[in-house]
């Protein structure tokens, strides 16, 4: 590690994360959020203070360049403030979303809360969102020439949404909206679906199929990624990559949240106090499936899958054990949270000098 990124990290984990950690987690979020947007005045002093840059790391993937393997996943970047910045604390690519056609103001708070023991994130926004039209108007209005960004789509979170294929035409609304955007380099396919008032999945294989087919006959130039679900088994899986596969969608993302508390992972005394919150949870209880999915697939459809390993990354050794479960990119969230903004500086090093 070098000493810039001990000297934050000092910081963050002595003084900064314990201040925060007693505060409320969404007032925290958006106050960095708004922070993190006005340094774009100061990008080159945050680059160098955080970001660790070696062509060793650069990759192309479905055609798409990425600077180095690690990438911010969907949820941190709901409406794309920090769309500009995160290149230069040192992401290789960051997601934007889940962004939703319609503007949803999210679930009842609090939805958003920090598990420390169990190294986790409880989160119930339920797909909240500012809607497509004015997120691809705030992105258009930054500087993103040689940024490597993505479109993480969902649909709306509403309840005129009751059917398949309303939720479909809302897919499609945002998918057409970011399609001929030069900044926009890939795009997520984000199946799960917080809508209360459709009880029918996009998991179940005749509902992605149908959203798939729509998705592709848009023709979209950019490599689309499933998001694939945390708590499927490799039956479940094998059929959805099958019919993403066969619509020639190669990217899967490995993986979501995860619901069930009895999940080893958990605190059993930390787990118990959220037993009246509502939610899903991030970061170590995610990996153990994520990695077994990730790694089944890869060896059962080899290169014919792409494939970005997501969950509970905390370290460069999380993500060495991602890239042996045969992921091609890697993406996080929680660890930032948990070990300060150097740590995605601090993995790239490492990845390096263990090269
Ligand atoms: C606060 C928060 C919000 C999230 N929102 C989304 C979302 O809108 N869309 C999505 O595909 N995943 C979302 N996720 C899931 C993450 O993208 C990721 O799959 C999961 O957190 C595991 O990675 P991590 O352990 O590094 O956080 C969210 C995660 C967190 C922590």
């Amino acid at each position: 590690m070098n000493y810039k990124h001990k000297i934050i990290k000092a910081l963050y984990k002595n003084i900064f994360k314990p201040l925060a950690f007693k505060m409320d987690a969404e007032f925290i979020h958006d106050s960095i959020s708004k922070v993190g947007e006005s340094l774009e005045s100061c990008e080159k002093l945050v680059s160098f203070l955080l970001s660790y840059q070696d062509l060793r790391l650069k990759k192309t993937v479905l055609g798409v360049s990425f600077s180095n393997p690690i990438g911010l996943a969907a949820g941190f970047d709901y409406d794309g403030h920090l769309a500009e910045i995160m290149k230069y604390v040192g992401f290789g690519f960051n997601t934007v979303g889940t962004v939703t056609a319609k503007p949803y103001v999210g679930n009842k708070k609090p939805r958003l809360a920090r598990l420390p023991k169990s190294r986790s994130l409880l989160v119930n926004k339920g797909f909240k969102s500012e809607g497509a039209v004015v997120i691809a108007s705030r992105l258009d209005t930054k500087n993103l020439s040689g940024h490597t960004i993505g479109i993480s789509v969902g649909s709306t979170n509403s309840p005129s949404i009751t059917t398949i294929n309303k939720a479909i035409d809302d897919y499609l609304f945002t998918f057409n909206l970011f399609k001929r955007r030069k900044y926009v380099k890939y795009f997520e396919l984000n199946i799960s679906c917080p809508n209360t008032t459709m009880t029918e999945s996009f998991a179940e294989e005749k509902n992605f199929r149908a959203l798939t087919k729509a998705v592709v006959a848009l023709k979209i130039k950019q490599p689309i990624f499933i998001k694939i679900p945390n708590e499927i088994n490799e039956e479940e899986c094998d059929k959805l990559v099958r019919v993403a596969l066969s619509q020639e969608i190669r990217g899967f993302i490995f993986s979501n949240l995860v619901k069930n508390r009895n999940n080893q992972a958990f605190d059993k005394k930390e787990i118990k106090y959220f037993s009246n919150f509502i939610g899903n949870f991030s970061g170590k209880p995610t990996v153990n499936n994520a990695n077994k999915l990730l790694a089944h697939v890869r060896n059962k459809f080899g290169k014919e899958a792409t494939l970005v390993g997501c969950g509970g990354v905390f370290n460069a050794n999380d993500v060495v054990n991602k890239l042996n479960c045969g992921a091609d990119l890697v993406q996080l969230i929680t660890g930032m949270i948990f070990e300060g903004p150097q740590l995605i500086g601090e993995i790239c090093q490492e990845l390096t000098s263990s090269s």
